[in-house]
Formats: structure tokens, C-alpha cells, sequence
């Protein structure tokens, strides 16, 4: 798949088949995580991998909907605000840093078949203590990832003229 098809392939996945999730694919998804530019190459942020079923059901007190926990995986990505780079006005990158890192899991996930969801509508001190996480980390992302068990709905946006805007001499 080429870049454009891409991005019009990827879309949020809400229902996922029992099928399970290959290690070469999941190593792939976590080599593109690893891969994203972050500020100032500070790499402040972690993934965990949640496969185990027990964890995965857990995670019902920190996000209820029932088609999440049809994915054989959920990837949660944290944050590090230790390692973030701040710039001096105040503005924290820490969580710019790990949406790009959602962005590149989520879409190397597409490029191999695999379905995802980003969620940020979770109940943070319930994903610390399901996963037991250390201070130092904080639950900035959740996605499920899984073969989807249906096909792309089309998805709603706004119109180009809506989005962009040109200089005057266009
Ligand atoms: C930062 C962020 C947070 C999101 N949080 C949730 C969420 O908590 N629950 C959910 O069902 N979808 C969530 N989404 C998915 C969006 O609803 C979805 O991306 C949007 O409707 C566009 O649809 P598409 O992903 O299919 O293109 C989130 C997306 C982003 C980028």
C-alpha cells in the first residue's frame, strides 16, 4: 500500500475478530513506535503490550465499552513527563509526542491488515492500577488492536475549504 492509500485505508476500528495477532506484525507496529520523531529526540514514552486475558478483561474498569476488549491486544501508551522537552513558555510536548506515536502504530497497524482504535475516554487510576504502573509513567493512550471484524464505514470530514486556508496571493 502506498502512503495515500494509507491513510484513506486506516480507520477506527470498533469490532474485532478472535483471530490472534502474529509477532512478526506486533514486532513491526513497536519497531514504528520507536521510530517517531518526538521533541528534541527525548523518546518519552513507553508502550505495553497487553495479551494476557485476564489484564485485558481488567481493563473493563477503565474503559467499558464491550466491543474493546474483542481485540486480542491493547497497546497503552504512556508518557514520561520526566523525559519530556518543555519549551521555555511553558508548552509540554509530552503529549504531542506520544499521539505521534499512536499515529504511527495505529497506521503501520493498517499497512498490515490490523485494526485500531485511539482512546483517550479512559479512566486513568483504573488503567495504573489494572497494568500496577510506577509513578513515573502516566496512561496517555489506549488502542485495541486486532483483525477487524468488519469492513471501513466511510468516514466524515469537513471539506478542504473548511480545513485550509490559503495566503492572498493565490
Ligand atoms: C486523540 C483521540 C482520542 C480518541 N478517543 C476515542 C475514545 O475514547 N473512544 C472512541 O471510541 N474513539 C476515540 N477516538 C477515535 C475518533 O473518534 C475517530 O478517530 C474519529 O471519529 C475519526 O474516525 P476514524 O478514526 O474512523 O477516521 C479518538 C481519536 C483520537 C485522535
Amino acid at each position: 500500500m502506498d502512503f495515500s492509500q494509507l491513510i484513506q485505508t486506516r480507520s477506527s476500528v470498533r469490532g474485532y475478530l478472535k483471530r490472534p495477532v502474529e509477532e512478526e506484525k506486533l514486532d513491526l507496529i513497536l519497531e514504528a513506535a520507536r521510530l517517531a520523531p518526538t521533541a528534541d529526540n527525548r523518546q518519552p514514552f513507553r508502550v505495553i503490550v497487553v495479551e494476557d486475558q485476564a489484564l485485558r478483561a481488567a481493563f473493563a474498569t477503565a474503559y467499558s465499552r464491550k466491543w474493546f476488549y474483542t481485540a486480542p491486544v491493547i497497546l497503552v501508551v504512556c508518557g514520561v513527563p520526566s523525559e519530556a522537552w518543555v519549551r521555555s513558555d511553558g508548552f509540554d510536548c509530552l503529549v504531542t509526542d506520544a499521539a505521534i506515536v499512536t499515529d504511527h502504530l495505529t497506521l503501520q497497524a493498517a499497512d498490515l491488515g490490523l485494526g485500531t482504535c485511539w482512546i483517550a475516554d479512559f479512566h486513568s487510576q483504573a488503567v495504573r492500577r489494572v497494568l500496577r504502573l510506577p509513578d513515573y509513567l502516566v496512561p496517555l493512550f489506549l488502542t485495541p488492536l486486532g483483525y477487524p471484524a468488519a469492513g471501513a464505514r466511510p468516514r466524515k470530514r469537513r471539506s478542504l475549504d473548511e480545513l485550509v486556508c490559503w495566503d492572498e496571493a493565490r
